[in-house]
């Protein structure tokens, strides 16, 4: 599916991330952090980090398939929100959230006294998400934002869990996004990543689609976060928690 948007392309196929080896993420000039392949996979962006193809954005027009009624038999999405935990009062921030399939059964956890952020970069989604929520009447709790490619546009220290399910894996810029992520947690704050599991072919979603915990743990080595744990109870997906120090 074709982004709906204009993507950032590196104007050289030259790898420029190779002038500057051995260089962390953060110390590297922007550009360099990116690199570029000219023949890339149909599912991808040509854009590589951390020797990682960047998938396609999914499209609002693919939003019945994250409502598909069998989701949760197949992802157990039951497990995924017991495992998290939330209190009411919490407030949580469902980054890529789509047609907000998690954002209102999030809202029931954090209850009127919570808040929801429910940040997406197409807005269509977020109509979609806010005609939903309004209908499951947690319209109150839920916030929709437009964010950018590079910022979820979240108030500074705000956050105590971020969630993340199936959509790390398609930021066009990871090590930005990570940066403004961080940044909207509160000290102690949670960011979760809920990503398909990369070392097993018996997962039946494309490559690029998926992720191993190895390349996920490289990815955030870079942040000012710490691994917590790999919570392994889903049939087909990682959940990935790293907390921001309490300093
Ligand atoms: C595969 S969908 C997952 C939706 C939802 N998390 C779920 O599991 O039902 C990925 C979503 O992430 C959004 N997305 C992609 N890049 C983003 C970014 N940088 N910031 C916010 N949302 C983004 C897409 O627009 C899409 O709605």
């Amino acid at each position: 599916m074709k982004p709906f948007f204009v993507r950032v392309v590196l104007c050289s196929g030259l790898s420029l991330a190779s002038l500057v080896p051995g260089r962390a993420a953060e110390e590297r000039p922007e550009a360099a952090r990116y690199t570029t392949k000219a023949a890339h996979d149909r599912d991808g962006i040509g854009k590589i980090y951390f020797g990682r193809e960047i998938a396609q954005v999914m499209g609002h027009q693919g939003a019945s398939w994250l409502e598909r009624p069998e989701r949760q038999t197949e992802e157990r999405t039951d497990v995924l929100l017991d495992a998290l935990a939330l209190g009411p009062g919490e407030v949580v921030a469902d980054i890529g959230a789509g047609s907000g399939y998690f954002s209102w059964r999030m809202a029931q956890k954090v209850g009127a006294q919570g808040v929801v952020y429910a940040v997406d970069i197409q807005q269509e989604m977020l109509d979609l998400l806010m005609s939903q929520m309004r209908r499951r009447q947690v319209g109150e709790i839920v916030r929709p934002v437009l964010g950018t490619v590079q910022d979820p546009k979240l108030p500074a220290e705000s956050v105590d869990t971020i969630l993340l399910v199936d959509v790390y894996h398609e930021f066009d810029f990871p090590y930005e996004m990570a940066q403004a992520m961080i940044r909207a947690l509160k000290p102690g704050g949670r960011l979760v990543l809920v990503e398909y599991r990369g070392e097993d072919p018996a997962v039946p979603i494309k490559r690029l689609h998926k992720m191993t915990e190895a390349q996920v743990q490289r990815e955030l080595a870079v942040h000012p976060v710490q691994f917590e744990k790999n919570i392994p109870t889903l049939p087909r997906q990682h959940i990935l928690i790293f907390r921001k120090p309490r300093e």
